[in-house]
């Protein structure tokens, strides 16, 4: 038997609508309750279809109830829609995209590393290799291979960090935190052949007592150029080159003085004074390489020939930037650093 369709069917249909349409929440809601109740096999829909089923007098009744409900429906729909959709964008006004985001603290490059960066760069346009050593040497290639043997008077200068072991009469055994960066010099010679243009950046220790000008840890970066016919014209004129770039200073003044070191002969020091400036700064030691250096790493000195140089990468930083105390360097305070 077909339902019948009729006055009481309709107000039912209107009271579950009305609870549905109170209790939605969402968009994806009122899409459902729209079909449930107008869509093509909705609620209205279904008893539309009953309505041929009706004596000829109570069709028009119902039909005319039937469509009234259905714009009713329509427009409760079609406000519910205008309602969540101003919600949301309310919602959204909460969110207020102008203000800044919060801020990302950035990293600074540490000063000892741009000074780095810098040696680098200038040098590597002079052609200069970086080689890299190691931290953790041992005493042959820190001492004995540079002309320092164990019974040496220069090694007393250079306070050591030995590690904790029996002494072993193979120095290559007796392990070290390096005092100098030298120490890569016969390294990189065992492992490569002539020329050389090489420079080596890094960490070295020393067992001292620290204050302003003293840290038992620091930064130096070794040189060395060695060719057939390398001279202390070519030195000279090298660190002329880098000193210019180095504190953007054309009229930097420069001049070499005698000095000592047992891995070179003759040695000397290299001093700058910068534009302005009364006093003479040291800042590299140097030399023509020790004969018994390049033994050290199987090479014939008669064939060979070049300089050496270590700076101290702290020291150029502190002149660069004004610093006056190296220990700055290493306590890693913020307010320090976020200068650079
Ligand atoms: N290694 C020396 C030092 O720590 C610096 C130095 C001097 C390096 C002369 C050299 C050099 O290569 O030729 O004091």
């Amino acid at each position: 038997m077909v339902e019948k369709i009729n006055l009481k069917t309709i107000q039912d249909i209107e009271h579950r609508f009305n609870q549905d349409i109170a209790n939605i929440q969402s968009i994806e809601d009122l899409e459902k309750i729209k079909s449930k109740y107008l869509g093509s096999k909705g609620e209205l829909r279904k008893n539309f279809l009953l309505i041929k089923y009706l004596p000829p007098e109570e069709r028009k009744k119902i039909g005319e109830k039937l469509n009234q409900v259905r714009l009713v429906f329509q427009k409760y729909i079609n406000n519910k829609e205008n309602q969540i959709k101003k919600e949301v964008i309310e919602k959204d006004k909460g969110i207020d995209v102008t203000i800044p985001g919060k801020k990302i603290k950035i990293g600074h490059i540490h000063p000892i590393f741009r000074t780095i960066f810098k040696i680098e760069e200038i040098f590597g346009k002079m052609g200069f290799e970086v080689a890299e050593g190691q931290e953790l040497e041992n005493e042959w290639y820190n001492f004995d291979s540079l002309n320092m043997p164990a019974d040496h008077p220069a090694r007393d200068i250079q306070d050591t960090f030995w590690i904790k072991q029996k002494r072993n009469r193979d120095h290559k055994k007796n392990y070290l935190m390096r005092t100098q960066t030298s120490a890569m010099q016969v390294r990189y010679m065992e492992k490569h052949s002539p020329p050389f243009r090489v420079i080596v950046p890094g960490r070295t220790f020393r067992y001292e007592a620290t204050d302003a000008s003293h840290e038992m840890q620091f930064y130096q970066c070794e040189g060395f150029m060695v060719d057939s016919n390398i001279s202390v014209a070519n030195f000279n004129a090298i660190m002329n080159l880098f000193f210019k770039h180095f504190f953007a200073d054309s009229s930097i003044e420069t001049r070499m003085r005698p000095g000592y070191f047992p891995f070179t002969e003759p040695s000397f020091e290299f001093d700058i004074k910068l534009k302005g400036e009364k006093k003479w700064l040291e800042t590299v030691g140097a030399g023509m390489i020790h004969p018994n250096v390049f033994r050290s790493a199987g090479l014939n000195p008669q064939k060979i020939q070049g300089f050496a140089f270590g700076m101290g990468v702290d020291r150029l930083t502190m002149i660069k930037y004004k610093i006056d105390d190296i220990r700055l360097f290493y306590q890693n305070d913020i307010r320090f650093l976020k200068q650079f």
